[in-house]
């Protein structure tokens, strides 16, 4: 018998709805497939507008705290407070608990409309790193003090050519950033029995940057996983293999030859980008999850926003967080469990009875409400 706390943050907009209609499903999964020996212990944390309701702040210091001891997190999404001197909430816990791997399964659900012939090859992980590149905030404007001070740096003591007007940005990645990611990927591809791991670069052009990635993510792999991850060509029967592409020939590639890749490590703009290209590629990002992970602590959130329009009227889609739970039970090995979730949601799409995102690209679908939709995927557990 095995309970797990999980922390959960409701999230603003439709955030309270998609809730409602997810974790009736998680819990029926457990029970369904572990008869309550496997059990999920749930504790609300306060952030973003209920937060602000109840204590006068977005992200109290009790949820901060509690979460810098905790392992297992859910949260829905969360609105930027409008308004001068607010960051986002988002940034501000992925900074404060260095959630450094961003992570995103995608995989073809049937039924759905995709902009291309074979949405069924691609089953594919991008772990994607977050806290480095040039998303890392460095930089300054075109003929600002600042850009004019490290232009003329570069140029005076480095012997760099640049346009005195060049706007500026600093893309840092380091060995250990670079690593950590990396490892996080192995050890999922081993964890889940996964055929290879790709390292997507640009080391050919940004040789010390993106090529460093490369270089250290091979070291990694030469080091630490020794006999349980060989290089593309090398023996190695079961063994996970370790390969990597040019970002702009894996774009191609996954266009092309997705069933060939099933693991990606990546930089953070190259994941950014091949994330939301693959996404598509399967039919939108309307029931894609996704994590957010750091050493310690991970935070299972839905990759939407909190879609102001339609908050409050029954109208969003649970999909995208009853899916992050499902990797959230994988994460802890209770597949059996997850499982029974995918398969439950594929089952409900082919039913064609879905909320209305859904329904505008399934012909012939017929449109039910949130709390409708999670209440098909249950009964369909
Ligand atoms: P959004 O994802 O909320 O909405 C984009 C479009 O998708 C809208 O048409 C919306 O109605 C629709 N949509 C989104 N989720 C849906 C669902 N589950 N079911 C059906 N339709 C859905 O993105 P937007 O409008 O850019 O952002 C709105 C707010 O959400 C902003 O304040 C933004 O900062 C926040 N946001 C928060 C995120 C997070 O907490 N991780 C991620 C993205 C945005």
């Amino acid at each position: 018998m095995s309970t797990r706390t999980v922390y959960y943050i409701e999230g603003d907009g439709i955030g309270p709805e998609v809730w409602a209609a997810a974790r009736p499903v998680l819990n029926a999964a457990l029970e369904k497939a572990y008869a309550g020996a496997n059990k999920l212990d749930w504790k609300e944390l306060l952030a973003g507008g209920k937060a602000f309701k109840e204590t006068g702040e977005y992200l109290p210091q009790v949820t901060l705290d509690t979460l810098s001891n905790a392992d297992l997190a859910m949260k829905g999404p969360l609105q930027t407070p409008v308004g001068k001197g607010f960051r986002s909430l988002n940034v501000t816990m992925r900074q404060t608990f260095d959630l450094y791997a961003c992570i995103r399964p995608i995989k073809y659900f049937k039924g759905i409309e995709s902009p291309v012939k074979r949405p069924d090859l691609v089953d594919i992980v991008v772990f994607r790193e977050n806290t480095e590149d040039v998303y890392a905030g460095i930089e300054w404007s075109s003929n600002s003090p600042e850009a004019k001070r490290v232009i003329e740096f570069l140029v005076d003591e480095m012997g760099a050519k640049i346009d005195s007007s060049a706007g500026i940005g600093i893309k840092p990645i380091t060995p250990a950033g670079s690593k950590r990611l990396v490892r996080r990927a192995l050890d999922f591809a081993l964890e889940q029995n996964r055929e290879s791991v790709t390292l997507v670069h640009k080391g050919n052009i940004m040789k010390y940057t993106e090529g460093g990635f490369l270089k250290w993510g091979y070291e990694l792999a030469a080091e630490d996983y020794a006999g349980k991850v060989v290089r593309d060509g090398e023996e190695g029967e079961g063994k996970v293999i370790i390969n990597d592409r040019i970002a702009d020939a894996m774009f191609q590639e996954l266009l092309m030859r997705p069933e060939k890749y099933s693991v990606l490590a990546t930089t953070n703009l190259n994941g950014d980008y091949l994330s939301d290209a693959l996404a598509a590629q399967v039919g939108g990002l309307g029931l894609a999850p996704g994590v957010n992970m750091g050493d310690k602590l991970a935070i299972y959130e839905p990759t939407h926003g909190t879609a102001p329009t339609i908050a409050g009227k029954d109208m969003a889609n649970p999909g995208s967080l009853i899916l992050s739970g499902a990797m959230l039970l994988e994460h802890i090995g209770w597949n059996e469990a997850a499982d029974l979730i995918k398969n439950s949601v594929e089952k409900s799409l082919a039913a064609k009875k879905v909320t209305v995102d859904l329904s505008s690209q399934i012909s012939g679908a017929a449109t039910v409400g949130c709390k409708e939709f999670g209440e098909i995927i249950l009964a369909n557990l």
